[in-house]
């Protein structure tokens, strides 16, 4: 979603905010601008497209720009299109500003400014706030007040960063829902962003604003408010573990393939977080108030979108199978408008990488409303989910830039198998053996993960063999059963987000009721069949799409000869694999997926890791 940034301090203030923004590019845009101050006027550059447009724009020009105050913005449309006029920062009189979120009364306060003769030049909803701010000032408040009172009319979820040209070098910013985070800047100055990734650079303790904080940024420093009742407060700063070198490539042509490489030790930094292991069960937590109210339910409701939906429904599985607790596993943006019902004793968790997801955010805000238990899993801490849950378990993932979730989609199918051995040992549905046993097998996959990615291995090599064969695939299916059928939806889910090829993640008993209509031999059916207590039902379900005609992709053991000679393309899982529960292969059969949907859209020349039209954090609904 848009990205912000703010500064004012000692730097070049251009520097600051196109540095800050190129790390807030990977959250989706498509245009981006700054306003600096200049001699006490405020001058916009902004451009639809990429970030580098407004460099080369400062390039440019013959005399460099110097200021020392100006807000930035990356824009991912909602109201209008991606055009430059849309784009942020908008100027209204002497007010500038920039926006994340949205305003739901907007046609509202449009009527209402037009009946007063005002005469908006975009099709945003962020330009009519400009208009009541300068409405404000022209009756003698100042930029803070007018701010205050103009945020009062606002509907909806979201921040503004607000500068005026009566009152220079100043910045004031307001978060409601929509994430700000603030940092002092140790060489004199603020800085101002949507999340924290721009401020790491500066320092990297960090003050997440509250929800209805207006924070107000001068050369001397900075002041927190309250948006209602205008009083000061004292937030404190949160201290990041994460670096700016974790920010980096490291080498690697994209992010999305760091982060591939980076999941064994994903898996090893987030047991160590989360796991006493000096207690009888393996599987014990540290304590925290998360293990309480895992302790107290009777009932498990997962709420999530995309990928960490994905996870979550891997988790039912796991969950129901080693505690017997029930899971249900939901859509958060269908659950929270369809009057679910949330029976006495279930715990919500909702999972989210980011913690801003608007919909998963909003069903627990609506389950706090009627006093059901919360629990976010999130990778972010300080995020909205984060804070707003009753208890929250983090996962050890670190910073993800490419767009694609990868690395925190496997630290969450941890947390979700932590969590089915954690309540089957409590439960008592297992031995205490049995449950020993899952916990050595599952300490065994960092090491089995790192043997997987290794370069030369035959999965490797397969994979970019068998996306050579596809170039004129007309469409995907995904098929899995059991722990194989939320990978399945989400190998389709990374198709289709870097690749944008037509993909379908089906169970696959499911096709022969109606999908498999569509296969004929410009198709391609990508099996996931592992040697698990599903794996021939599998093999029956692609010997019918066989006979259809479709080239097959298989997944399997790599002495799994009866379903690699029914496939025309094998990617074999590495033998090491053996070793293993075959309940654990999901860890095993992530990243070849990721990695597959990875060639493929470096093949086709894609923007892997910054896929159009997609957003890192969806903070809209
Ligand atoms: C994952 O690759 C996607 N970008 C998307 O489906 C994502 O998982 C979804 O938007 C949920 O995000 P969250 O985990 O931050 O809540």
């Amino acid at each position: 979603m848009c990205g912000i940034v703010g500064y004012i301090g000692s730097r070049s203030a251009a520097d600051v905010l196109i540095q800050g923004l190129k790390h807030l590019e990977y959250r989706g845009y498509d245009s981006a601008g700054i306003a600096l101050f200049i001699k006490n006027q405020i001058v916009i550059e902004k451009s639809e497209g990429r970030l580098g447009n407004i460099e080369k724009i400062f390039r440019d020009k013959r005399v460099p720009l110097y200021s020392s105050c100006g807000i930035g913005h990356t824009r991912w449309a909602t109201h209008g299109k991606p055009t430059t006029k849309n784009a942020h920062p908008h100027k209204t009189g002497h007010v500038v500003l920039v926006h994340n979120g949205i305003i739901e009364n907007y046609l509202e306060i449009k009527k209402e400014l037009i009946l007063k003769g005002h005469t908006p030049q975009s099709e945003t909803d962020s330009e009519l706030f400009g208009f009541l701010v300068l409405d404000e000032m022209e009756l003698g408040a100042s930029l803070v007040t007018a701010v205050r009172r103009s945020f009062s009319k606002l509907l909806g979820q979201c921040s503004v960063v607000v500068m005026s040209e009566r009152e220079p070098e100043k910045i004031v910013g307001v978060r409601n829902g929509s994430p700000l985070v603030v940092v002092r800047d140790p060489e004199g100055g603020v800085v101002i962003a949507s999340d924290a990734q721009p401020l790491l650079p500066f320092s990297r303790e960090v003050i997440f604003l509250e929800h209805g904080d207006l924070v107000i940024a001068t050369h001397e420093g900075m002041q927190v408010i309250e948006l209602e009742s205008g009083l000061e407060v004292e937030r404190k700063p949160l201290s990041l573990e994460w670096s700016i070198e974790q920010m980096d490539k490291g080498g690697f042509p994209h992010y999305m393939l760091k982060e591939i490489y980076e999941q064994p030790g994903v898996i090893t930094h987030t047991l160590n977080q989360i796991l006493d292991r000096n207690q009888k069960n393996p599987f014990s937590l540290f304590p925290q108030p998360g293990v309480n109210l895992l302790n107290q339910a009777q009932e498990l409701c997962l709420v999530a979108c995309g990928t960490s939906w994905h996870a979550a429904l891997l988790g039912k599985y796991w969950i129901e199978r080693w505690s017997g607790i029930p899971v249900n596993v939901e859509l958060a943006s269908e659950f929270r408008y369809r009057d679910p019902v949330v029976r006495s004793g279930t715990l919500v968790i909702g999972v989210s990488q980011s913690g801003e997801t608007a919909d998963t955010l909003a069903v627990l805000r609506e389950m706090r409303v009627r006093r059901v238990p919360t629990l976010g899993v999130s990778n972010v801490r300080g995020s909205s989910i984060a804070r707003e849950a009753d208890a929250v378990f983090f996962t050890s993932a670190g910073p993800e830039v490419g767009v694609a979730a990868t690395k925190t989609f496997m630290a969450q199918i941890l947390v979700m198998l932590v969590f089915a051995g954690y309540l089957g040992f409590k439960q008592k549905k297992k031995s205490n053996l049995e449950i020993a046993q899952l916990f050595n097998e599952l300490v065994k996959i960092p090491h089995l993960l790192s043997q997987e990615l290794e370069e030369g291995s035959e999965m490797l090599k397969q994979i970019r063999v068998t996306v050579q064969n596809l170039s004129h695939s007309k469409g995907f299916f995904f098929i899995g059963r059991g722990y194989s059928y939320p990978l399945a939806l989400e190998g389709a889910l990374k198709l289709k987000e870097i690749a944008y090829d037509y993909a379908e993640g089906y169970a696959a008993g499911e096709l022969k009721h109606g999908p498999i209509a569509m296969i004929d031999q410009g198709m391609v059916v990508v099996v996931l069949a592992p040697r698990d207590s599903w794996r021939d039902k599998t093999v029956s379900n692609l010997e019918e799409v066989k006979a259809r005609g479709a080239m097959i992709v298989g997944i399997g053991d790599s002495d799994d000869y009866d379903l690699k000679n029914l496939c025309d393309d094998w990617i074999p899982l590495p033998s090491e694999n053996r070793s293993i529960d075959a309940g654990l292969l999901s860890f095993i059969l992530a990243p070849v997926v990721q990695l597959f949907s990875y060639y493929r859209a470096v093949q086709k020349g894609t923007d892997v890791d910054k896929p159009r039209n997609l957003a890192k954090s969806v903070t809209v609904e």
